[in-house]
């Protein structure tokens, strides 16, 4: 795993932008894999920025995103693919029926689930996929367990998960308690991934991510086995400092 140390969050989200827009100009018609959370908005800001310039053109990129919490409707300012629409899609040239979030309404998650991996293996794979980190080591929603899933799932939320997430809710209690999520499999499929830290919040994780081993009590760690995955954090997020 490739580490790039920033002095703070907007070099780390400049950083990201900067392989995104590689990524896409060298690949038009690129699968962008992408993530919600705090940590990526900034990039996002970067790339309708980059866009707005005219230095990148998404009109022919198709996106993929890791997850979306379930059950919840995607007009619930909660839901990723309110999140997603806000942040990157509605500022971007994106055409919007080339992006895709998992369905927190389907009727049938199992189904729902398999067509979200067949159409990502159909548009030929992910190129670039986009992650941040849980404080206990979770990437999209594939939580610490003894076992992880390959594909695209429904999953329960661990405890900590649900408190870190309560801070963009009114309550706790209304964090949703269940997400379906891309699996192991379909990250460690992508072509190349980046992984973003920031903030003493991740730095426990992000300590023992770099110094322990390969273990599903850290879901992250199987990225180490990945043969091109770049780790940009903050100079807070990273243990020498
Ligand atoms: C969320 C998302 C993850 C994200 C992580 C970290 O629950 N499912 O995809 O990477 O938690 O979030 P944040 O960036 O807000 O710290």
């Amino acid at each position: 795993m490739k580490i790039i140390v920033c002095e703070n969050y907007d070099e780390m989200s400049l950083k990201g932008a900067e392989i995104v827009k590689e990524q896409v100009n060298s690949k038009p018609d690129c699968i962008l894999g992408l993530a919600t959370g705090s940590t990526p908005v900034g990039l996002y800001a970067c790339l309708s920025e980059m866009n707005k310039k005219g230095d990148v053109d998404f009109s022919k990129v198709t996106s993929f995103n890791l997850d979306e919490y379930y059950p919840i409707s995607p007009e619930n300012d909660q839901s990723y693919r309110y999140f997603m629409n806000e942040n990157l899609f509605s500022k971007i040239n994106i055409d919007i029926e080339k992006t895709h979030v998992p369905n927190g309404m389907a009727e049938d998650p199992e189904k729902a689930c398999k067509e979200y991996d067949e159409s990502i293996l159909a548009a030929g794979g992910i190129d670039l996929q986009i992650l941040g980190i849980g404080q206990n080591g979770h990437i999209a929603f594939n939580e610490p367990d003894d076992e992880l899933y390959e594909g695209t799932h429904l999953t329960g939320l661990t405890e900590s998960t649900i408190k870190a997430n309560s801070r963009f809710f009114e309550k706790e209690e209304d964090v949703p308690t269940k997400a379906v999520t891309m699996g192991i499999g379909s990250i460690m499929r992508a072509k190349k991934i980046i992984i973003l830290a920031n903030g003493p919040a991740k730095l426990d994780i992000v300590t023992k991510l770099i110094n322990g081993g390969i273990t599903t009590n850290i879901p992250a760690s199987i990225l180490k086995v990945h043969p091109d995955v770049t780790m940009i954090c903050t100079r807070d997020a990273y243990p020498e400092n």
